[in-house]
């Protein structure tokens, strides 16, 4: 029997392939997820991966009875990796109490079970968020946060502060935050990626919707912006990659590697890539023409945002090592995956 990891919103888009990589070096991992923004199906595929069926308790955080009772019933988890959270910035605009209630009061609700179950790790899924849009460039963890843009960001920046808060006043309380840039692929197995419901928000999930016939057109928003061809630069991440940083943190953790009880990293690639570089890296590796077309910017949108990764490079030994073309590749494969195209 594995070491206990309790992934909750283990059926989520990172949340699944963070699964794998833990049973792949031997965690046994509980899943908790309330399957609303994932499927049922998850949970198979990632068996189907890995060989191993990960445990799986399907409720909301937000209900305290049941998530002690968990806790009663599994008594012996030694890390709990924090993924369950609502990510759409629009939706946080138009619903704010229903997003600070959901993501704010889950992670209370996480720490308070950890303090009476004496569970001493946790690693929480933050955001590159929390650095609004960056005086300068490429962001170090050590660079002042801004207001976030969001009520969803700001859930990012007010669980960090909780969790720092938390950590002064527990002295067995050992935290990881790892601020994730902007995740994209899927696994190269094509069993699990992400699947947005309705029209996606993000710009990879629009794309391979796009190229797949189910969105007439991408939007690039804005090609007028201070950066080299117009459009707005992030720093696109390996979904598997991410993945792995995870375990990283939890073994570091788990071993009390760690030199602060709480700390934080940018999990990136350093490389800050262009929307329109991403469409046409997305033409070369896929061989399609994607039909898309310049638009006024969006709201909210941050210039350029990359990260420095040097910290979570040497600290934590952990490196991007996917490149964009075939991360790319790994999204539309799975887009035809789950399309039946061939
Ligand atoms: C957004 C959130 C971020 C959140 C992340 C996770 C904002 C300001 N930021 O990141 O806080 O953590 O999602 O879901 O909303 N784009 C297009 N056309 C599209 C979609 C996107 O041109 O149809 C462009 C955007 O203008 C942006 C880039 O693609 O420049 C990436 O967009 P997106 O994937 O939505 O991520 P972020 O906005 O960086």
């Amino acid at each position: 029997m594995g070491r206990k990891v309790l992934v909750t919103g283990g059926t989520g888009y990172i949340g699944s392939h963070t699964v794998v990589e833990l049973q792949a070096v031997g965690f046994e991992v509980i899943i908790i997820d309330d399957l609303s923004n994932s499927t049922a199906e998850v949970v198979d595929n990632i068996e189907k991966i890995s060989g191993i069926r990960p445990v799986f308790e399907e409720f909301n955080l937000l209900d305290s009875d049941k998530l002690t009772a968990f806790f009663g019933k599994y008594p012996d988890i030694e890390a709990i990796i924090h993924f369950a959270a609502f990510k759409a910035v629009g939706e946080s605009v138009e619903k704010p109490l229903y997003y600070y209630r959901n993501n704010l009061v889950s992670l209370m609700n996480i720490l308070d079970c950890m303090s009476k179950y004496k569970i001493p790790n946790l690693v929480f899924s933050s955001s590159c968020t929390v650095y609004g849009q960056p005086d300068v460039l490429p962001v170090t963890e050590n660079t002042p946060k801004k207001d976030a843009e969001s009520p969803y960001g700001n859930t990012k920046a007010i669980s960090e502060e909780i969790l720092r808060d938390t950590v002064k006043v527990t002295p067995d309380l050992n935290v990881i935050a790892l601020r994730y840039f902007n995740p994209i692929g899927a696994h190269p197995t094509a069993l699990i990626g992400e699947l947005p419901r309705g029209v996606p928000n993000n710009l990879v999930p629009f794309i391979t919707q796009t190229a797949a016939g189910i969105r007439q057109q991408l939007s690039v928003f804005g090609d007028d912006y201070n950066t080299p061809d117009g459009s707005c630069v992030r720093d696109y991440i390996n979904v598997v990659d991410l993945a792995k940083a995870h375990v990283i943190a939890i073994n570091r953790l788990i071993n009390n590697t760690n030199t602060d009880r709480y700390e934080f990293f940018n999990v990136g690639t350093g490389y800050g890539a262009s929307v329109l570089e991403v469409v046409k890296t997305f033409e070369q590796a896929t061989g399609l023409k994607l039909n898309y077309k310049i638009v006024a910017r969006r709201p909210g949108d941050v210039e350029k945002i990359f990260a420095d990764t040097k910290i979570a490079n040497t600290v934590l030994g952990w490196n991007a090592e996917t490149s964009l073309f075939d991360t790319l590749l790994s999204a539309w494969n799975w887009e035809k995956r789950i399309r039946n195209i061939s």
